[in-house]
């Protein structure tokens, strides 16, 4: 039986100048799948997801997208908003919450662009405006409520906890309906047990809403808790592909970056 790809990265070289970011990049997702991505600063995790939101234009390679019911697009160079409507949304390593404005409007500026409630749409008002606003309404709340976040939907994103914040973007993610949340370090700056709530929540994404996850994380106990199979990326090259217990027993990368991580995000 063949593999069910939702992403496939082919021989993607990416370069900045001199710099080469990503190199010879081929990688895949299963729909569904749990998938990491891991490395040290600077191995090209964020770049790879630029590359496949349309962000950064490789130079060689392809990445096709292949949505449920729908033909295999190619994402390179895709426009943001139809990276959105294709079915793929993703969080920020640096958070880009519009922190003057509430938990709930946050999220709903994600749910209004689904529901097709453009600037124009809300200066005019007109009934399938209405209508639109009110699925948005509906689905915010939902969200919120899913993410744990319901009784703070009033409260400006700003005063939010971080780990509260970090799971605000999440909610954000899924109202644009996606079918794949990419998500870039979600667990930074976060405490033990936002952690371990964040864990769960990524999972409870995957199996609840069908969302294929793909994720970059640091946090070493977070990531083999929570992926099923990662990728290691070092200087823009794939240097390894396996499970967590293959990942770990893996000499090149225990030299390239778990040697001194795992020490330090598990306390050991
Ligand atoms: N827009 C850009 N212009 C020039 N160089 C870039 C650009 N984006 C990324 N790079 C370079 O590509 C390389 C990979 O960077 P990238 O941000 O993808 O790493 P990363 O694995 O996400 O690191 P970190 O764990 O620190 O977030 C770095 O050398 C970086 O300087
Ligand atoms: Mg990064």
């Amino acid at each position: 039986m063949s593999v069910d790809k939702i992403f496939d990265v082919e021989n993607v070289t990416l370069r900045f100048g001199g710099v080469v970011s990503l190199n010879d990049v081929s990688l895949y997702q299963t729909r569904g799948e749990i998938l990491a991505v891991i490395g040290p600063n600077g191995a090209g995790k964020t770049s790879l997801f630029n590359s496949l939101t349309g962000v950064y234009q490789p130079q060689e390679g392809t990445i096709t997208f292949s949505g449920r019911d729908a033909k295999p697009i190619s994402m390179i160079g895709r426009k943001p908003h139809r990276v959105s409507n294709a079915g793929v949304a993703r969080t920020f390593q640096a958070s880009r919450m519009f922190s003057a404005l509430t938990a709930f409007e946050n999220v709903k500026i994600g749910a209004e662009s689904h529901y097709g409630i453009g600037a124009v749409g809300a200066m005019l008002k007109g009934p399938a405006t209405r209508r639109g606003e009110k699925k948005s309404d509906a689905r915010t709340i939902e969200l919120l409520d899913f993410v744990g976040l319901r009784e703070r939907a009033n409260t400006v994103s700003a005063s939010l906890s971080y780990g509260d914040r970090r799971r605000l973007e999440i909610a954000r993610g899924l109202a644009t309906d996606p079918q794949v949340l990419l998500l870039d370090e979600p667990a930074a700056g976060t405490n033990p047990s936002e952690k371990v709530q964040l864990t769960n929540l990524i999972r409870k994404v995957r199996d609840e809403m069908g969302v294929s996850i793909l994720l970059i994380e640091h946090d070493m106990k977070l990531v083999m808790a929570l992926a099923e199979r990662l990728y290691v990326l070092n200087f823009g090259s794939v240097i390894a592909e396996g499970t967590p217990e293959e990942i770990r027993a893996n000499r090149a990368v225990v030299d390239a970056y778990l040697g001194s991580s795992t020490t330090e995000t598990t306390g050991a």
